[in-house]
Order: C-alpha cells, then structure tokens, then sequence
C-alpha cells in the first residue's frame, strides 16, 4: 500500500468511525454539544439528523466516550425489529436481567428500572441510530418509551439518529404527538471548504504525516466540488487519490489525480458492482436503493448538484 511511499504509520482515511481520529470543525464541534447538553439538560427527546455520511455515528461514538460513568446507554443501530425484539434488545443493552414475555411486562420492568435509576440520579440513554428504518410501529414503541416520567422529570433520553427523510416520516399526520415530544434537533451539514481541508491535513497528521500539502490547493478544491464536503465520500477519494499518486511515483496529489478518482467511482457505481473498500458497507441509501446499479454515482451526482 501506500503507507510507507507518504511516510504514513496508519491508514489515514479508513472507513470507520474511529474516535482517535475525531475531527471537531465547527460543524462537527455544534453537533455534538447540542448531543451532550441534550444529555446534561436531561432534555427527553433529541433529533439528529444529515445526509448519509456526514458523521453522525461518529458523532454518537463521540458522545458516548463523554459520558459520565453512571450512565446507562443502549445503541440500536439496526432498527428493522420487532417490538418485542426491540425490548429484548434494549434491555440486554441497559443489562435488565428481569424475563419477560409481553409488552406490558416489559414496560413494567423497565419504568421499574429507570425509576430505580432516577433515585440515584444516575441517567439512562437509548440511542437509536438509522433512525428512518424505523416502522411506523417501532416509532409507537419508542414514542410510547418518551412517556416514561415522573411529574417533575424524565426517565429516559432518547436520540432519534438519522437520514433526513427521518424528517419526512415524522411528519406524518399520525406521529403529530410523537413530534411535538422532540425538545431539541440538529441538522448534521457537511464540511464547508475550510473545514474539509483542516479535516484532511488532521487525518494525514494523525496517521504520522510529517509533510505539508500533500493535496495540493486545486487537489482540495476539487474534492469539495466532488465530494460537496461529505466526510464519508471525503475519504474514499482521498484514499484512492493516495494509492493512484503511489502507483504513479507522484509526491504530491493534484486536482487530475482527484478528478480521475472520483470519476471511476462514478462509473464504477453506473455499472460494475459496488465493491466498498476497508471491507465497509456502502451507504445505506446505495445499498437500499438498487445495490451496485446506483451505488456511488447517485452519491456524486448529488454532491454535485449541490456544490
Ligand atoms: N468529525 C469527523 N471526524 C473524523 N472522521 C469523520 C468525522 N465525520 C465523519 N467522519 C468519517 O466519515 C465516515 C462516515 O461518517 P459516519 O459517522 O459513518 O456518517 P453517518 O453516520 O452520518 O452516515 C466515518 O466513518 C469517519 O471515517
Ligand atoms: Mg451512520
């Protein structure tokens, strides 16, 4: 690989959500305070959301290594379930080790838990992230969760995590009362270009870059243009961008090297199968859509559209 050729020790654009190799821009940075006051501020119902790719499990991943020790937290992160496996779920997340077998038990159990835990002050967190997967059904469950109160505090907090569609499926007349419970929301936007070249020299800095300018001035502009500042795409170019510059002995990446990259990608996603790298799966949206056929091209069409 690459690694040695740019006297990197790591791999400095991996796909996952790696807190060592957090990037706080003022994007970013608004995000996750909105996360923690939402926590400190007991605040109920919190929504986030952004476009695919734009951080926002990382910034939970975030939030949860800020956490006081006392608190409790249970993260969902496929919320295709059933009501019954939801609470089989969240109770082995929250470490609940009461049987049940309904709803109602369930319910019981758990206001009894959290009752418990409000005594002693202690917080309880259920983070539910891919959010817009959730079925009108699972939303009932949850909204039914955000009931659990005394008359002077809640019992849980809950962050509602997703696409922006998750938008959409709120607004449907019959969540109206599911909606006015969210106390507090943020929209998760993408690096600005200022953010997105701070964002690339960090990464390259933390995985041992002792150079600068590696991207050149027009190598960055035209990842903006490419990637409209979307971390996740941010990445993927700037990763190939490295491996292409390696192979062709260059030292520094230029705005071809980019432009060529993202162009493969984009035919690569209108007709070969979509094969992610790092072994991470593609987006949820290319992967819900039509696997493979719309893949990574839908993703740059749209960063385009937008910048
Ligand atoms: N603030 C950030 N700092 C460092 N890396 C980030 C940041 N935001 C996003 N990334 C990178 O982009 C990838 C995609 O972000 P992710 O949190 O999975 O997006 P989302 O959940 O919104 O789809 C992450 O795996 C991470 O590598
Ligand atoms: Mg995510």
């Amino acid at each position: 690989m690459y690694l040695t050729y740019y006297g990197l020790v790591r791999s400095p654009f991996e796909m996952t959500p790696d807190p060592a190799f957090l990037y706080l821009g003022e994007a970013h940075r608004e995000g996750l305070a909105t996360l923690v006051y939402a926590m400190k501020a007991r605040k109920g119902f919190v929504l986030l959301t952004g476009e695919v790719g734009t951080g926002k499990t990382t910034l939970l991943h975030a939030l949860l290594a800020q956490l006081d020790a006392g608190t409790a937290s249970a993260f969902l992160f496929n919320p295709r379930l059933e009501p019954l496996d939801f609470f089989r779920i969240l109770f082995d997340e929250l470490g609940i080790e009461e049987r049940c077998t309904t709803k109602a038990e369930y319910l019981l159990a758990l206001n009894k838990f959290l009752i418990e835990r409000l005594a002693k002050n202690l917080p309880t967190l259920l983070i539910v992230d891919e959010a817009q997967n959730l079925s009108p059904e699972m939303l009932e469950e949850i909204r039914l969760l955000s009931n659990l109160e005394t008359p002077t505090s809640k019992l849980i907090q809950i962050m509602l995590v997703g696409q922006p569609e998750l938008l959409d499926m709120l607004d449907q007349p019959g969540l109206r009362q599911l909606r006015q419970r969210i106390v507090l929301r943020h929209h998760l936007r993408p690096f600005d270009e200022t953010e997105l070249a701070a964002y690339v020299s960090e990464r390259l800095r933390l995985a041992g870059y002792t150079g600068a300018g590696l991207f050149d001035r027009k190598a960055l502009a035209a990842l903006y243009e490419v990637t409209g500042g979307v971390p996740r795409l941010v990445n993927v170019v700037c990763d190939g961008a490295l491996l292409q510059g390696y192979a062709r002995d260059k030292d520094r990446v230029g705005r071809d090297l980019v432009m060529e990259v993202a162009s493969d990608l984009a035919l690569l996603g209108a007709g070969r199968p979509a094969a992610p790298t790092n072994g991470e799966r593609a987006p949820m949206r290319a992967v819900s859509a039509t696997p493979a056929r719309k893949g990574w091209f839908g993703l740059f069409r749209r960063a385009e559209d937008r910048g």
